[in-house]
């Protein structure tokens, strides 16, 4: 397909959005996008290096100023929004919800008011608000249940869940309300370049190098339904350009698996990586793999999440029905690639974790 359209991707310096927006690159061509992020610790601008400038304009912004995202529609023409832009940490949720509220409910109802006085005004335009939202919204199931299927409850369970509930019935009521063509996505637990160490495969991962405790929640035996990043913006861009206004779909990677098996299988792949090239024990001296002893050694049991959802999987038959996805990445073809990727971006790890990245944002950009 080739479009000579601009759309607005928020979060776009985040993990999936960054990702999100090398996928629209590469597949549609003449595209070109405007990306809104407001830069927090998960918004690096490092992670659009490489894409073609041409074809992308980063604003360092906040989706809560309605008048700056009115501003960008109008500018630009911009006729698509695809909504990325969110505090997306369960853990940061419990320790200080207010930035979640902020951020998830306050900001997406920011973005929903500009699209209205900008679309609909007059006899209005063809347009799109494609909201991105999270498995999380449905609740816990039980070891037995059926997965989610878009029409399962709403239970969200911690702060953040709420907040993205709250999000996801804003864009229903204004598509019924006011008539916003929208569409939303509601997708399990993402991995692969970019996708900051705090969550769990990439934490794991980075703490192996450094020979840091490998902590595990609780008995480790919580299930997530584990979804390459690749495979989920293929899932957005599928229902951004086929799916039917008003509609909801679920997208998954077919993939449910117990936290202490990802564990497994990460210290496993690390230490294969350890055998195999031995300039890793010098890059990472500290790492037990280092002296050929196993990663698995650092796992170390803790205290469990407070309000921990047991499991989360999807049901992707709607996804699969309408819009012909279905992943491409199964769990070991794609953590291999995630792996590789970590050890091959040392330095964008290190510069995110440090801090050093704050600094760079703050040279240029200003404190916020
Ligand atoms: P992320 O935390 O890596 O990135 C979020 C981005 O949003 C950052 O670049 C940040 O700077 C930006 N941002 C935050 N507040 C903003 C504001 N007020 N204005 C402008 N920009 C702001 O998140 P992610 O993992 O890439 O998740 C992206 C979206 O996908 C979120 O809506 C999240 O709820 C959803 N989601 C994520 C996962 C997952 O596994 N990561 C799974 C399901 C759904
Ligand atoms: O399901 C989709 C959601 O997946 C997204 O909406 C969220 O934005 C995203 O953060 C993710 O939420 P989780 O809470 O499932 O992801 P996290 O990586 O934080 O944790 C995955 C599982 O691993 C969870 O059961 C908690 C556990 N865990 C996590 C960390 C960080 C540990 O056992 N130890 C850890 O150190």
């Amino acid at each position: 397909m080739s479009t000579e359209r601009t759309i607005l991707v928020t979060g776009g310096a985040g993990f999936i959005g960054a990702n999100f927006i090398r996928h629209r690159l590469a597949t549609v061509p003449g595209e070109r996008i405007v990306i809104l992020d407001a830069l927090t610790y998960a918004g690096n601008r490092a992670n659009l290096d490489g894409c073609d400038a041409a074809r992308i304009e980063f604003i360092h912004g906040d989706i809560r100023d309605t008048a700056l995202v009115e501003m960008l529609l109008r500018d630009h023409r911009i006729a698509t929004i695809v909504h990325f832009a969110a505090e997306s940490h369960v853990d940061r949720s419990i320790t200080g919800p207010d930035a979640f509220l902020d951020a998830n409910v306050i900001g997406t109802h920011s973005l929903l008011k500009a699209a209205r006085s900008v679309w609909l005004a007059g006899s209005g335009l063809p347009h799109r608000f494609q909201h991105v939202s999270t498995d999380e919204v449905y609740g816990s199931l039980g070891p037995t249940d059926p997965p989610f299927a878009e029409s399962h409850p709403y239970q969200p369970n911690s702060p953040y869940s709420a907040s993205k509930a709250a999000s996801d019935h804003l864009v229903r009521a204004y598509h019924h309300t006011f008539h916003l063509d929208v569409t939303t996505t509601n997708c399990s637990n993402n991995y692969g370049p970019y996708q900051f160490p705090e969550k769990l495969i990439p934490l794991m991962l980075v703490n192996c190098l450094h020979g840091k405790p490998l902590p595990i929640y609780g008995d480790g035996m919580n299930v997530r339904d584990w979804l390459h990043v690749d495979d989920h913006c293929r899932g957005v861009s599928l229902a951004l350009d086929k799916g039917r206004v008003g509609e909801v779909y679920n997208i998954g990677g077919e993939n449910e698996r117990p936290n202490i098996e990802i564990v497994q299988k990460i210290t496993a792949a690390i230490d294969a990586a350890f055998a195999s090239d031995t300039t890793l024990a010098v890059r990472f001296p500290n790492s037990p793999a280092s002296q050929g002893k196993p990663c698995w050694s650092l796992v170390t049991y803790v205290k469990d999440r407070p309000g921990h959802d047991r499991r989360y999987a999807i049901d992707p038959r709607k996804a699969q029905s309408e819009l012909g996805y279905r992943p491409h990445e199964t769990f070991e073809s794609g953590l291999a690639k995630t792996v590789a990727w970590y050890l091959a971006n040392e330095s964008w790890w290190r510069a995110v974790m440090d801090g050093s990245y704050r600094n760079w944002i703050e040279t240029n950009y200003g404190a916020r």
